[in-house]
């Protein structure tokens, strides 16, 4: 099939590439004409494991092109995915001018029945929304052709996305038309009986993949509610975490314990300094949005945004209790990102434990193995180290904010010597405690 991938966010290109891997023709278009001129180098502006590779090999084989003529692709395609950016505004509801341009756009490039599929994180009803666009701006253009709506909703990880675009625990489709759903069976009938190259060569079990048909509406609920419940899951899980250090349990064993009972389970149940990145903030709060706007409460969405805010603080509280004035000490903090294997630092709760350093007057010094620039949203003043030591050497504090794998492998002997005072905040629960213990240093985790 002929697909047009509109955005080549992390959703749009892990999206294009998978679907161009199992065997459909793709045009993934961006108005971003650097973007694209970038994309046709091979290079990726993202950072996602196995990413690269994919593009460059479907790029090769002429299955995975880029364009900035955002008409021409759809004019070109059978399916058309909506993979543009849904930002919050500052009430937390979502900011729709990207799916909007595109849905006038489609409108007015409409050149004969299309299915248009809706892959962003959008607000419920939006299906609803961009079909009216999209006829509005027919009617004045090109004539009325047929078209169906779909929501499609992604459930990729960063840093995971490959994987779990190839490999996914569902696929949900929205959409009251037949021709559509069926249409939309063949699209990813590869996927959901995992007959594909990619497949054989990476994985060896061959399970069918679910596929659940829906309304547009529960469809787009499902996203919501899926992002929401994960978020409130990690705020459960630091709200007894924070028990636990008032009673003297070790939150470790109490999450093992509680995760045995298969109806819990044992996933997304780290406690640490909370949860960031690009959807979570942003899904839970706009749910919780839709909520009051429909008359609804959403005490416990509210709770869990709460419960989050104030845990990545607990880490700065952390540090007072163990050098008093923060003022002119020196602390070296280790990751970045919002989490493992990614360079995204949106909304990363390691910022907001930085800037607040900053603020009490600390001198910070951070390294992440990913993140190379520096953030928009870090304050001025924190300097960047080319590896662990050299942001812990004389440091009072080591803080560990994103549990990134190579600091497992980090020498604690040498760092104790490096640091001017033997003292570990881990935020993550990540490093092996009695171990550092045993080398002298005075560990703090996270209910642990
Ligand atoms: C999340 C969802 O997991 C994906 O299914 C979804 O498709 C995606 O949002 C999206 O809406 O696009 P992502 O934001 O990439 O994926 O990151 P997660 O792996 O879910 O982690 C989110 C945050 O929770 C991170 O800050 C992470 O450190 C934190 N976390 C996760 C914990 O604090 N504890 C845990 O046990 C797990």
């Amino acid at each position: 099939m002929k697909v047009c991938v509109i955005g080549t966010g992390y959703v749009g290109l892990v999206s294009g590439v998978c679907l161009a891997e199992i065997g459909h023709d793709v045009i993934c278009v961006d108005k971003d004409e650097a973007k694209i001129s970038l994309l046709k180098e091979g290079k990726i502006p993202i950072y996602e494991e196995g990413l690269e590779e994919l593009v460059k090999n479907n790029y090769e084989s002429k299955k995975l092109v880029f364009d900035s003529n955002t008409s021409y692709g759809i004019r070109e395609s059978d399916i058309v995915f909506i993979c543009v950016g849904t930002p919050p505004l500052p009430s937390g509801k979502p900011n729709l001018a990207a799916i909007d341009d595109v849905a006038r756009m489609i409108g007015k490039s409409l050149n004969g029945y299309k299915i248009i599929l809706n892959k962003s994180t959008v607000p419920i009803g939006s299906a609803k929304r961009i079909r009216k666009i999209i006829k509005e701006n027919q009617d004045r253009g090109n004539g009325n052709y047929e078209f169906d709506i779909v929501s499609n909703p992604e459930f990729l990880k960063e840093g995971e996305a490959v994987k779990d675009a190839f490999f996914p625990e569902r696929i949900v489709i929205g959409s009251n038309s037949e021709k559509a759903i069926n249409i939309m069976k063949k699209l990813y009938e590869p996927i959901i009986k995992q007959d594909f190259n990619y497949a054989k060569k990476n994985t060896n079990k061959k399970q069918k993949v679910p596929i659940l048909i829906t309304d547009s509406t529960s469809s787009e609920l499902i996203k919501y509610a899926s992002n929401a419940f994960l978020a409130t899951k990690i705020s459960f899980v630091n709200e007894i975490a924070n028990i636990c250090e008032r009673i003297g349990a070790n939150i470790l064993d109490v999450t093992y314990g509680m995760g045995l009972d298969k109806r819990i389970g044992s996933r997304f149940m780290k406690a640490g300094i909370g949860w960031g990145g690009s959807c979570f903030p942003k899904d839970v709060r706009a749910l919780s949005y839709t909520a009051e706007e429909y008359g609804s409460q959403a005490s416990i969405l509210n709770a869990v945004i709460q419960v989050n805010n104030q845990q990545r603080f607990k880490v700065v509280q952390k540090a007072m209790d163990l050098l008093g004035i923060i003022d002119d000490k020196v602390i070296g903090v280790l990751g970045l990102a919002f989490k493992p294997n990614t360079d995204d630092t949106r909304e990363a709760p390691s910022i907001t434990v930085v800037n607040k350093f900053l603020e009490l007057g600390a001198e910070v010094r951070v390294y992440d193995p990913i993140v190379k620039d520096y953030p928009d949203n870090l304050d001025k003043g924190a300097i960047f180290a080319k590896s662990s030591y050299e942001a812990l050497k004389g440091a009072n504090l080591m803080v560990l904010v994103t549990e990134c794998g190579e600091f497992l492998d980090l020498d604690f002997e040498r760092i104790k010597k490096l640091l001017t005072d033997p003292n570990i905040i881990d935020g993550r629960n990540f490093l092996d405690k009695k171990k550092l213990q045993d080398i002298g240093f005075k560990y703090v985790g996270i209910g642990n």
